[in-house]
């Protein structure tokens, strides 16, 4: 059984190096923000999870409380104590040891956390060996001991060329945090307080260090937006082959798309190219190729291909085709073949939409409601105006503007321009000379 841990997650740097408007650790992996599956690692092994914010702080909190309700959030003090040092000066953990994480691994896992549990030094620090290490801090070894830390902004060419470098991950016993944290300066490249200078002072006092040679697969820190795909790429295989473990079928995997809240049940078959976000349910269901599905549950259907399901849409024993466009609507039993829009809609089973049908549920200020009954059968190319209610059993002309309304059951409803023929036209306009 090992101790019970605190973990502390640095969420407060601005990230400058992500180049945007946007706090790093709130830019999205698998469509939910980075900062939230280091944290959701971090709550599979204990109850005490503290996040240091600064930049951003407000935007940082409220999207993580989306999500979790057991965290404690320290705030940073960045502008008299900017650095990862800072960060570590308010931390009140509730146990002894005490785990550091930076908040830009989203790739670390239960697992390789649980690593650092077993090793009893006063500090156990994450190493990683790197082809290339530009941005990391060299750890410097020497007679196999860990000496000192150096950012590469501070690094002497000598030093530069260590391609050991820190991961960002260390234990620590809490004692060792209270006896070096407050003993920190900034008197290097960058003016900020690091907390990577703990080890240098602790190994001078001789206390007992700890490499732990790391994965960098899953110690990868995201800086830039190029890092920012590639932990994507990683996180998306890891989410396609879990999911294929359950059951699923996946056409050529690396063409899909898969955010972390999207689920599938029962026998479910996805083509390539398919995109599939947000909190999306597939249920026994087939989704066929380069279709987009956002927030929606889809049971028992088919759907595709070229299809896009908006969020809100819930589609039961349905089919819809390609070029169809659903939103916010309930269809259930009902077949939408080609080439519609249907917004703000319930339809019941036994329906047939053609092609071309397109609820006008937007008068340029209010959305409306289409509700369509049992076996309705709307023709070709027809219009329905929200607010409108169509009762079961009704029969809609191909080209119908079906204007606002109530229409009872067992109706025939048309309207139709009437036909003009004019006799001669052909020849007229294009002259005698032209063949068929
Ligand atoms: C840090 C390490 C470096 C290591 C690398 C691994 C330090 C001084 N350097 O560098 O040795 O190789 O991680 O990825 O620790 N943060 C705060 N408050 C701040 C500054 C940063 O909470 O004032 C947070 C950030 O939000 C981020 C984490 O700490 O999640 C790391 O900060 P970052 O600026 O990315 O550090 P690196 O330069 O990558
Ligand atoms: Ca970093």
């Amino acid at each position: 059984m090992l101790n019970p841990l605190s973990i502390v997650i640095l969420a407060a740097g601005k990230g400058s190096r992500m180049k945007s408007p946007k706090a790093k650790v709130l830019h999205e992996i698998c469509g939910r923000e980075m900062l939230y599956y280091s944290i959701k690692a971090a709550l599979e092994i204990t109850d005490d999870v503290i996040v240091v914010v600064a930049h951003q702080r407000d935007a940082v909190i409220a999207a993580m409380e989306k999500y979790f309700n057991n965290l404690t959030f320290v705030t940073q003090d960045a502008e008299n104590f900017p650095g990862t040092g800072g960060a570590m000066m308010g931390i009140k953990p509730k146990y002894d040891d005490v785990l550091v994480l930076n908040g830009d691994m989203p790739l670390i896992e239960r697992t390789s956390i649980e690593k650092f549990l077993a090793n009893p030094a006063d500090i156990v620090m994450s190493v990683i060996s790197l082809e290339n290490p530009s941005g990391y801090g060299r750890v410097v070894i020497e007679n196999d001991r860990v000496q000192r830390i150096v950012e590469e902004k501070d690094a002497s060419a000598s030093e530069k060329a260590i391609h050991t470098v820190n991961a960002g991950v260390y234990a620590f016993k809490h004692h060792v945090l209270q006896t070096y944290i407050p003993r920190l300066s900034n008197a290097n490249a960058q003016g900020e307080y690091y907390l990577t200078d703990v080890i240098e002072m602790a190994r001078r006092d001789g206390l007992e260090i700890s490499p732990l040679f790391v994965e960098e697969v899953e110690f990868k820190g995201v800086n830039s937006k190029n890092d920012l795909t590639n932990a994507e790429m990683i996180m998306m295989d890891r989410l396609r082959r879990t999911w294929m473990d359950a059951g699923v079928i996946m056409q050529l995997p690396e063409t899909i798309y898969l955010e972390e809240g999207v689920t599938f049940e029962g026998e479910c078959l996805i083509e390539n190219g398919v995109r599939l976000c947000g909190n999306t349910q597939i249920i026994n269901s087939h989704i066929k190729a380069h279709s987009v599905i956002e927030d929606s549950i889809v049971k028992n259907s088919d759907v595709g291909p070229l299809a896009h399901l908006r969020p809100l849409s819930v589609l039961e024993d349905t089919h819809v085709g390609n070029f169809v466009e659903v939103k916010k609507s309930t269809l259930k039993g009902v077949k939408a073949g080609h080439l519609s829009y249907l917004g703000d809609a319930t339809i019941d089973s036994g329906t047939n939409i053609g092609a071309g049908t397109i609820t006008c549920n937007y008068d340029g200020v209010k959305k409306y409601q289409t509700i369509i009954g049992k076996n309705v059968f709307v023709g070709s190319d027809s219009q329905l105006v929200a607010p409108v209610e169509i009762c079961d059993n009704v029969m809609i002309a191909a080209g119908t503007t079906v204007t606002a309304g109530k229409y009872e059951s067992d109706l025939l409803i048309l309207s139709r321009t009437p036909i003009r023929k004019v006799a001669g036209f052909f020849s007229k306009f294009f002259g005698k000379g032209k063949e068929c």
